[in-house]
């Protein structure tokens, strides 16, 4: 098995659900980089997009990415939404790990995460949360393993994750 898989995909794709779950059944840690940021920053992210901008919480996620990426072991590593739209992080994603892609239809997503005062982007509106899924689709959409999720519970997209990475 390669050593690290990173499961990327929109708010509200299942990413931190299944990472979890993957990490169990394959007894690998696992890593949700939004929460690494909180503990770090001792922030909640609504809070760092506050204070500090959208561009900062970019460079801590990316930094935060870079680190996991590059320890010597293996782990399964859910990303934030916007994470692979951001500088080549993408690239380095595929460089250093399997990559998933977790593709969720969008107003399935809307369902999901419209009432979550916890992702500042949310705030921008229903249409243009659409547009911003529209224009990170090419970035996700690089990596190694798609996975339809829309009718699928978390097991089993975890089933169907299992062979393409073992
Ligand atoms: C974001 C997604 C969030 C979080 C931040 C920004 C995005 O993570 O990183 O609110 O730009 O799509 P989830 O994808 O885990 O919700």
């Amino acid at each position: 098995m390669k050593d690290k898989i990173v499961l990327v995909g929109f708010m509200g794709s299942g990413k931190t659900t299944v990472g979890k779950l993957l990490s169990k059944v394959l007894k690998i840690p696992f890593v949700d980089l939004d929460e690494e940021i909180v503990k770090r920053t001792n922030m909640s992210i609504p809070c760092i997009f506050e204070k500090f901008g959208e561009e900062r919480f970019r460079e801590i996620e990316r930094k935060t990415l870079v680190e996991f990426l590059l320890k010597p072991k293996n782990l399964v590593i859910s990303t934030g939404g916007g994470a692979p739209t951001y500088k080549n992080n993408m690239e380095l994603i595929n460089k250093n790990s399997v990559s998933v892609y977790l593709k969720t239809d969008f107003e399935k997503l809307w369902e999901r995460i419209s009432k979550d005062s916890n992702r500042p982007l949310v705030r921008l509106g229903k249409e243009k949360v659409r547009d911003l899924l529209k224009r990170r689709l090419s970035h996700y959409e690089k990596a190694k393993i798609i996975i339809r999720t829309d009718e699928l519970t978390p097991e089993e997209v975890v089933k169907k994750i299992l062979p393409e990475v073992s």
